[in-house]
């Protein structure tokens, strides 16, 4: 008898809206493994809440003038109805602030310093001498040393996913006044984690059957060499230490909400009756996480490293962590303003189709795209087309032709298919139980197809005028296969699977599992309803504005204007001149072989007799004009958070006004942004963010 099993899935940080790239990561997968556990008559539970504490939290808090608190509290209520709206269903959801959570870390760390494996040093930590205090992880931004990227925050770089000690950062800044950062010596609690080096290399190693990713990148790491892990902070937004002397001090975010999983589990157990429920599926189970690739080095290093040195609890069974789904091939990220939250999706598209889509790009080994023409494109001809149509041919026709489906003899065609259908579930099983979902999800799609075939070629419509017998048994064969397709899309698309069991049931399909399938079970085929609607428009919001980095040519004073310049400007395929009013802010040297955004279809315009054919952008504060500029060269098409411009039109300056463009905080940096559909998102060039040249005031329109 396999033993039950725990489901994690990385507990989202409560400052953020989920967005599709976490759906894809974590929390659509978990809820898929957990379903099809259920389907199997597996005893999994589904665990999850969320993550309150920390730099990210506090800084945010920061930056918005509220609290942590109102800051988590809206967040957790709002995760709540996002995954609820996502048929995404959790045993328990908890959260890291709940009192027990805090005396389940207290314990697990005076556990930790009993067996002497943290110890007390002196180190060097960011301050800010301006602010008079430390700067813990996410409170310093630099240049990352892996990787190069300019915003890398001091815990870990967005870009290539390395974690760093502000102290590894190049020219480190304090997030909250932009000032250079120094470092000063603090006392702080070290985990002895490099003892764990030669451990975790064999323990990984002995993980034969795990992804590639989840092991090569720890033990790329661990080759590295393993540095001891401070595992507290200089904050106030933490759980707190029991020990004298360290009230100014909290146990770092990482440590302690990776506790979360345990935590939550006993809370589960202790709301269900039995307090010791959690060790049935811990102790003699599976432990399995879901989370995205980001968080890999937690999961397969910190995670496994506490958990032997503590020495009480099982280490992950399995470690599953997927790579980026993209938007227009960049990362989706909320704070660096690309793609879209879940709940901007659910204004344009049903929960099924999203779920649908999103399972079968499931960027299990590679990253994979989002794109709203794929979706409508899949669910159109997939979901609805292939099986919804074949659910309700056959509804419609047992409904209209007043046939019963009754299994009586069963003809070589009939076995043939029902063994071709037991033969699906066994390699969907497998594949389902190894998390290769996309796979399992591409033999569904097959057997749909074989099954659509079958009920063709048996032309029950013919059948009937010969023998209304063979006719209800060969429709109870064709609902038996339905039945196999429905309880296997079920993980997938819970409710539309729901509905299209009832439409053949006539009941839920909660409860039910593949045991069913053996049963000769009775068939009440109802009035026929459209189980998957075709999607229709889920066009991305409309770009309007054709952005284009140029290159100035050529820069003089407009003969007949005093406070304008005549410019040429280089736009890769072509040279186009421009007027512009920005004369007094610089001058003619400083323009010269300076890359620029240009409207490139602004409507011409004869401006004192120079032809203006675009418009140049620049951020306007109280002090005065600040180019757009970026290092791309020049013909770059410029887009709104990867939206690139969608019409052929000509458009005319109250047309720029409805992106309302101005200069915003991104991630500690001040970059020029744009509202589309409903998101404020940033204007970026090829890959990167577009710069407003100079220290520019925030909430400066451009224009
Ligand atoms: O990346 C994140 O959103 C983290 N909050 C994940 C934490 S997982 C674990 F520690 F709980
Ligand atoms: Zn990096």
């Amino acid at each position: 008898m396999p033993g039950k099993i725990v489901i994690n899935c990385a507990l989202p940080y409560a400052n953020n809206s989920i967005h599709i790239g976490h759906l894809a990561g974590a929390y659509l997968p978990g809820d898929i493994f957990h379903r099809f556990n259920q389907i199997s008559g597996r005893d999994s539970i589904f665990i999850c809440g969320t993550d309150e504490f920390g730099t990210p939290i506090a800084l945010q808090a920061e930056k918005e003038g509220k609290t942590p608190k109102e800051i988590v509290d809206k967040y957790y209520r709002e995760f709540n109805q996002t995954f609820t709206d996502m048929d995404i269903k959790f045993d328990y959801f908890g959260r890291t602030t709940d009192k027990k959570h805090e005396q389940f870390v207290q314990n697990f760390f005076e556990d930790l310093e009993k067996k002497g494996y943290l110890e007390r040093r002196m180190a060097e930590s960011a301050f800010c001498p301006r602010e008079k205090r430390f700067l813990p992880d996410r409170y310093v931004n630099g240049k990352c040393p892996n990787c190069g990227y300019e915003s890398a925050r001091g815990d870990q770089c967005d870009e290539c996913g390395r974690t760093n000690d502000p102290k590894d950062l190049i020219n480190p800044v304090c997030a909250l006044c932009g000032g250079p950062a120094e470092f000063r010596e603090t006392i702080h609690i070290f985990f002895k984690f490099s003892e764990f080096s030669g451990f975790l290399k064999e323990w990984l190693e002995s993980k034969k059957d795990w992804r590639a990713n989840v092991k090569s990148f720890p033990l790329n790491i661990i080759e590295g060499g393993l540095r001891d892990l401070a595992i507290t902070r200089d904050m106030e937004w933490g759980v707190k230490l029991k020990e004298k002397g360290m009230e100014g001090k909290r146990i770092y975010v990482w440590f302690e909400a990776l506790l979360g999983y345990l935590s939550n589990a006993m809370e589960y157990s202790e709301k269900s009756g039995n307090k010791e429920l959690w060790k049935e599926y811990y102790d003699d189970g599976e432990t399995y996480y879901f989370l995205g690739k980001d968080n890999i080095f937690f999961h397969t290093i910190f995670l496994p490293a506490m958990h032997q040195a503590s020495g009480k609890y099982p280490l992950p069974y399995r470690v599953t962590g997927n790579e980026y789904l993209r938007f227009k091939g960049q990362k989706f990220s909320k704070s660096r303003g690309i793609g879209f939250t879940v709940n901007d999706v659910l204004q344009l598209v049903d929960k099924d189709s999203l779920r649908y889509y999103i399972s079968s790009i499931l960027p299990e080994t590679s990253d994979s795209d989002f794109s709203s023409e794929e979706m409508k494109e899949k669910v159109n001809s997939e979901l609805s087309g292939k099986y919804g149509n074949l659910l309700n041919r056959v509804v419609t026709f047992a409904r209209n032709k007043n046939v019963l489906p009754i299994k009586r003899e069963s003809d070589q065609a009939d076995i043939e298919l029902i063994v071709k259908m037991e033969k699906f579930r066994e390699d969907y099983s497998a594949l389902m139980g190894k998390i290769e979902f996309r796979k399992a999800l591409s033999l569904w799609l097959d057997s749909v197809k074989t099954v659509n075939s079958y009920f063709n070629d048996a032309k029950p419509w013919d059948l009937i005028k010969a023998d209304k017998k063979i006719t209800e048994s060969k429709l109870w064969h064709i609902l038996k296969a339905v039945e196999y397709l429905t309880l296997a899309i079920f993980p997938f698309v819970p409710s539309g699977a729901d509905r299209a069991w009832k439409s053949i049931h006539g009941s839920s399909i909660e409860n039910v599992n593949f045991s069913h399938l053996a049963e000769t079970c009775e068939f009440t085929p109802s009035e026929s309803a459209i189980i998957f609607r075709k999607l229709e428009i889920v066009d991305e919001p409309e770009n309007q504005m054709n952005l284009i980095v140029g290159k100035i040519t050529f820069a003089e004073y407009h003969p007949n204007a005093d406070s304008l310049l005549h410019l040429k400007i280089d736009l890769g395929s072509h040279e186009i001149d421009l007027v512009a009013g920005i004369r007094n802010y610089y001058t003619l040297e400083e323009l010269k072989g300076k890359r620029i955004i240009v409207v490139e279809n602004l409507k011409h315009a004869k401006i004192r007799g120079i032809e203006s054919q675009g418009m140049l952008l620049a951020a306007q504060d109280s002090k005065g004009a600040h180019l757009l500029t970026t290092n791309e060269k020049e013909g770059t098409p410029v887009t709104i958070g990867g939206i690139k411009c969608n019409t052929d039109r000509k458009i005319d300056l109250d047309t720029l006004k409805i992106y309302e463009m101005r200069a915003d905080e991104v991630d500690g940096k001040i970059v020029p942004t744009a509202i589309i559909g409903r998101n404020r998102l940033s204007l970026m060039a090829g890959n990167k963010n577009v710069e407003v040249d100079g220290n520019v005031e925030q909430k400066s329109i451009i224009r």
